[in-house]
């Protein structure tokens, strides 16, 4: 449990706007992943005794260096140091360091963001390092632009991740922001870029772009989706999960993919499962793709995770090859330590915020953008998923799929999502925008073998029925539901299971009836759900047959690797999915496949789909049938 100093301070929610006051070695939020205050499972670090060892360590190198030599190291550190630990500033690391992850910042707020970077000193030292932080309206860090300014501490305790808070800057402003050691300015980070958000009541803003991404595979090839965003007028991107994957990707059985080819082995090679593999997992997506270092320097991210970053079909008390059982765990490593182990890791590496710091294992949050939109996270996977499917049990789950006492979200997090919800819908919120992982509508597999998928929501049928009451009853309108997970595009209108086959309660050729829409990105590079290397022709007819006996999917595509992009204006929303030509080509180009309008008010995307045109790729529902001409008699089109 926590000790006094924190003791006092971990008021929950509160917490980090505090956190800009506190000492260095505090004000470096990796020491909070997840939280500082939930101590008896291991999830929180022991600062206090972090710092006890650090002081330690100056109390014995005052006695010990002492004289004119060392009294040149009380440096820049000195003179600003205000905390306990090591205040004479000799402890701090002396050397050269280098920035091989680059930099990163997420979750900004109108006046806030968080910034992220992970130095890694040249030489070998057990010292803690010391670091500037500068965050500034021009890319010269010219006096007068500096809009904050501070410094904080890491050590190897938080495996040198360093993650910060800047604060005091001005709404829906573009800054800069760089990290220098403290004792040598001329040691710095490359330059990185965000934007803050309007402020929360602003009813002018106008216009918000996000690039969504999910399931970025290493060994599957280069993240071309990323690099492709990092050069476009998006504001944010948004990573709905399976950001790293947890295993061995060097064509040995088990693995995902070969990575040999392409020098995309991940280290370690390894299916991980200890907090040191999870940290090195990390450094090889962070340190090795050229792409997810500039989309991370050059936007925003705003993230939240599915399984991989656990282990495959997570859910709260297991996945699909762990558990707490002695044949479930990995050396002895249970799936309890093992979720704890991937989690702290995440938030050491990831730019995100620990919303409540009380809660170990909430990363589900919203943003809100103006009135412009409600920005929703979900974590559909680990917080409190009840068991799901983990291929030896599929029958056990379809049978209980549609149990009104099953929950994906968990009670919890389903009772602040509803109330947020309507919130935002009586606030005059206009879009909300709910960022999650699986597909949200219902899809039938029929005779093809794409995604019929009981480790989506279809698996929860009554926790979507709820969700989906929450939005008619209360009248929330445009709801956008975002998802990846699926290796595959889709857009939908959405609409509840039960009225799939009802002529009077939905009309496929106008989209009436829907109570919004839902856009399903593809992978960044995981191969399709369709089945790697079919044919172009393959994918196509699986997408026609997909779109034929699904009425609300308006758009299927298979063939494809890459993400889509959300662009959001006070009259309407659009949707552009962008597939890229090759991804063993580091500098391959994109390609538009189709994109989708819907309008404010009216929950449905509008037709003619694609503007009319025929999608590069994939099939539209219009070009399969037309519903204008057929009807849906109960059992067939005719
Ligand atoms: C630190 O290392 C970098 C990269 O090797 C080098 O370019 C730089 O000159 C070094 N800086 C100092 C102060 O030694
Ligand atoms: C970020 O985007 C700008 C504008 O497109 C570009 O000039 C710059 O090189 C990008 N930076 C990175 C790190 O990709
Ligand atoms: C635990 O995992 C093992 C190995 O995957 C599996 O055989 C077993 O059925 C699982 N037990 C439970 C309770 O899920
Ligand atoms: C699922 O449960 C709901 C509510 O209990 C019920 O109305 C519906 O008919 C059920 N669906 C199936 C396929 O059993
Ligand atoms: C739901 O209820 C059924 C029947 O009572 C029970 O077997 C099952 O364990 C319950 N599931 C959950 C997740 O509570
Ligand atoms: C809709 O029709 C299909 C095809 O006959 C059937 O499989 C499905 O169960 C029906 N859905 C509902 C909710 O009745
Ligand atoms: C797909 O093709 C690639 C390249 O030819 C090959 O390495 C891979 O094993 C194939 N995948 C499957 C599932 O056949
Ligand atoms: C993809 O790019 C790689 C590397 O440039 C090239 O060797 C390969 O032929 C390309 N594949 C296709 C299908 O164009
Ligand atoms: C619906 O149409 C199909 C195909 O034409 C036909 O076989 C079926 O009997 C029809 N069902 C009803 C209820 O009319």
């Amino acid at each position: 449990m926590r000790s006094t100093l924190f003791g006092a301070l971990s008021a929950g929610l509160t917490l980090l706007s505090t956190v800009a006051s506190l000492p260095p070695l505090e004000r470096n939020l990796a020491y909070r992943s997840p939280s500082l205050t939930v101590g008896s499972n291991g999830l929180s670090h022991d600062i206090d005794a972090i710092g006890r060892s650090i002081r330690k360590r100056a109390s014995v190198a005052r006695r010990t260096l002492k004289g004119p030599k060392f009294a040149n190291q009380a440096d820049s550190i000195e003179a600003n140091y205000d905390g306990d630990y090591g205040s004479d500033g000799r402890m701090a690391y002396k050397g050269n360091l280098t920035f091989p992850y680059s930099v990163a910042s997420g979750d900004p707020y109108d006046t806030s963001a968080i910034l992220w970077t992970h130095p890694v000193p040249t030489q070998e030292t057990s010292d803690p390092i010391c670091l500037r932080y500068q965050t500034s309206k021009s890319r010269d860090f010219s006096k007068a632009d500096i809009a904050d300014s501070s410094y904080a501490w890491t050590t190897s305790d938080v495996d040198y991740s360093y993650k910060v808070e800047t604060v005091g800057l001005e709404p829906l402003t573009q800054y800069y922001y760089r990290f220098s050691a403290c004792h040598d300015e001329s040691i710095r980070s490359p330059v990185g870029r965000f934007k803050t958000m309007p402020k929360p009541d602003d009813a002018k803003v106008d216009s918000l772009k996000i690039a969504v991404f999910s399931c970025s595979n290493f060994p599957f090839g280069f993240f071309n989706a990323y690099s492709q965003a990092s050069r476009k007028d998006i504001d944010y991107a948004m990573h709905v999960g399976d950001y790293i994957y947890e295993s061995t990707g060097d064509g040995s059985p088990d693995s995902y993919g070969d990575g040999r080819p392409l020098d995309r082995v991940p280290e370690p090679n390894k299916e991980i499962f200890t907090l040191s593999d999870y940290r090195q997992r990390y450094a090889t997506y962070r340190g090795r793709d050229e792409g997810l270092k500039a989309l991370h320097a050059n936007k925003s991210w705003l993230l939240v995770w599915d399984d991989h970053e656990v282990a495959d079909n997570s859910y709260n008390h297991g996945t699909a090859d762990s558990n707490n059982t002695a044949s479930g765990t990995y050396d002895g490593v249970t799936f309890t330590d093992r979720k704890r182990n991937a989690v702290k890791a995440y938030y050491e590496w990831m730019p995100i915020r620990q919303v409540d710091t009380t809660d170990s294992l909430r990363i589900w949050r919203k943003f809100q953008y103006g009135k412009l939109a409600d920005l929703f996270l979900l974590d559909t996977r680990n917080y409190d998923r009840d068991v799901t499917d983990v291929y030896y049990n599929t029958a056990e789950i379809a049978a209980m799929s549609n149990d009104t006492n099953r929950s994906l979200m968990g009670g919890k997090q389903e009772k602040w999502f509803y109330k947020n919800l309507v919130e935002a819908q009586e606030r005059g919120s206009i879009w909300k925008v709910v960022g999650q992982q699986i597909i949200v509508n219902h899809l039938h597999e029929g005779s093809a073998s794409y995604p019929f998928d009981y480790d989506a929501w279809d698996g929860y049928k009554a926790n979507r029925r709820r969700m989906f009451k929450t939005i008619t009853e209360n009248k929330v309108d445009n709801t956008i539901f975002l998802a990846g997970d699926s290796h595959a595009a889709w857009a939908y209108d959405a609409i509840p299971e039960e009225n799939e086959n009802s002529t009077s309660l939905y009309d496929p050729s106008t989209g009436k009836g829907a109570l919004g829409v839902e856009f399903a990105g593809t992978a960044v590079s995981s191969p399709s759900s369709y089945g790697a290397n079919l044919t172009l022709e393959q994918y196509t007819k699986r997408s026609e047959i997909a779109v034929t006996i699904n009425r609300n999917l308006q758009f299927a595509e298979g063939a494809h690797r890459g993400y889509f992009e959300l662009d959001l204006t006070r009259e309407s929303a659009n949707a552009h999915f962008y597939g890229i030509v090759n991804n063993t080509d580091p500098h391959s180009q994109e390609i538009l496949l189709a994109s989708f309008n819907v309008k404010k008010g009216a929950n449905r995307i509008t037709r003619p789909l694609n503007g009319g045109k025929k999608a590069k790729s994939g099939a539209l529902q219009s070009s399969v049938v037309d519903y204008s001409k057929q009807k849906w008699n109960g059992t067939a089109f005719a």
